[in-house]
């Protein structure tokens, strides 16, 4: 099946403070990238070519002049604009026209982690009609989507819960078959006014249609002032695989 590729870099990055006042998140620096490369590298070193990226109208100018076509990087890049930040799942579901019937591999703009991608679509190769999520080990899983486990068998997947039924948080590194764009279509928002792409997971799970696998390496989000300080150290200490 084709394979596509979707990062997704809008919202309005409040968790940073001054530091996202006149820019957007995706754009500040994670060792020596703008944070932006990172996903976009995963993608393409794992044999990726065809990618969105999904950002608001203030800085996808700045998005096109620093990535363009997408040719330096090895891909070829299509933009799509959101207007108002709406979940992430609301961001995957610009994404239907230019999926058009392949898999995507969606990538939250502010995840850092290090290993390559290769393994994760090996196993998700063998499940082509199920969605795939990446699972992690975190000494602060409330600030994440958790997952609930029974052996390596996700029971339950909770959005950011106060009780986190485990520690092994789900990473912003999603495989999903052609039906997401369905599911999209019937998610209602939550309590926080967003399409949450947990409740996308929770669909495939219901249906016995999720795998899950442990990512090897760090990882870590980027959209705290901790965090993006926490992914500047992991990347100058020990640069991630872009291969
Ligand atoms: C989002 C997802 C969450 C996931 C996290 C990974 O949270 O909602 O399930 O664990 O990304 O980075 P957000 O960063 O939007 O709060």
């Amino acid at each position: 099946m084709e394979t596509r590729g979707v990062v997704l870099a809008g919202g309005k990055g409040t968790r940073l403070g001054e530091l996202t006042k006149v820019t957007n998140k995706h754009l500040l620096p994670v060792g020596p990238y703008p944070m932006v490369y990172h996903p976009l590298k995963k993608l393409v070193g794992a044999g990726i070519r065809d990618v969105l990226l999904v950002s608001g109208t203030e800085h996808m100018g700045d998005f096109v002049e620093l990535l363009g076509s997408g040719g330096s990087y090895g891909c070829s890049l299509t933009y799509r604009v959101q207007d108002e930040a709406g979940g992430i799942a609301q961001a995957l579901g610009l994404a239907e026209l230019f999926c058009h019937g392949a898999r995507a591999v969606v990538i939250l703009g502010d995840n850092i982690f290090q290993a390559s991608l290769r393994p994760i679509l090996e196993i998700a190769n063998q499940r082509p009609n199920d969605a795939f999520i990446g699972i992690k080990q975190v000494p602060d899983p409330g600030r994440y989507g958790v997952a609930e486990l029974d052996g390596d068998r996700v029971l339950s997947i909770e959005e950011k819960p106060a009780k986190p039924k485990s520690d092994f948080a789900v990473v912003g590194i999603y495989i999903y078959p052609p039906d997401v764009f369905q599911v999209i279509k019937t998610l209602k928002p939550s309590a926080r006014g967003e399409l949450e792409i947990t409740d996308v997971n929770n669909h495939y799970l219901r249906q016995g249609r999720l795998g899950s696998a442990v990512l090897d390496g760090y990882w870590t989000d980027a959209g705290t002032l901790d965090s993006l300080d926490y992914a500047n150290q992991l990347v100058r200490d020990q640069p991630p695989s872009f291969d």
